[in-house]
């Protein structure tokens, strides 16, 4: 099993970015606890971080044929990207929404998920750990349907 983990905009600057937010874990560390549960598990995982909405698409569309489901942060385009959220459609692949911190207890803007209604379910406000929720969640998810 080979899943795809997607960083969107701005999450490349983890540990530096309104820590009070956002925690002071840096990107490379939220990733080698990726790493190290897809390796707990038995899975593989590509992981890619990109402030560009393009990338994330073309990402997720090459992830068709070779992953068997995605775990993404958006970031910001979880309240603006109608393109993302497309994407995740047409590639048909499972997905699972996740966030750092509680969308829901911030800006009333945040509360607005695009990508929601197309994934399989959200994990918001668990840190980095809300990645690693995720991850499970997805593996379950797959584990399930194939047995
Ligand atoms: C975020 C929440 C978003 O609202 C914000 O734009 C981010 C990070 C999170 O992980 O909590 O960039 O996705």
């Amino acid at each position: 099993m080979k899943i795809l983990v997607l960083h969107g905009p701005n999450l490349n600057m983890l540990g530096i970015r309104e820590p009070m937010l956002y925690g002071d874990v840096t990107l490379a560390e939220v990733d080698a606890a990726i790493t190290t549960l897809a390796g707990e598990l038995g899975i593989q995982v590509e992981i890619a971080q990109s402030n560009s909405e393009s990338v994330l698409i073309d990402k997720i569309h090459s992830a068709a044929g070779s992953c068997q489901g995605v775990v993404i942060n958006p970031a910001a385009y979880t309240h603006t990207s109608v393109a993302l959220r497309d994407a995740i459609a047409a590639v048909a692949l499972p997905a699972v929404e996740v966030h750092l911190s509680n969308i829901h207890g911030r800006e009333k803007f945040r509360t607005r998920s695009y990508i929601a209604p197309v994934a399989l379910g959200q994990i918001a406000g668990f840190g980095a750990d809300s990645y690693l929720l995720g991850l499970r969640a997805i593996f379950n998810h797959i584990k399930k349907g194939l047995s």
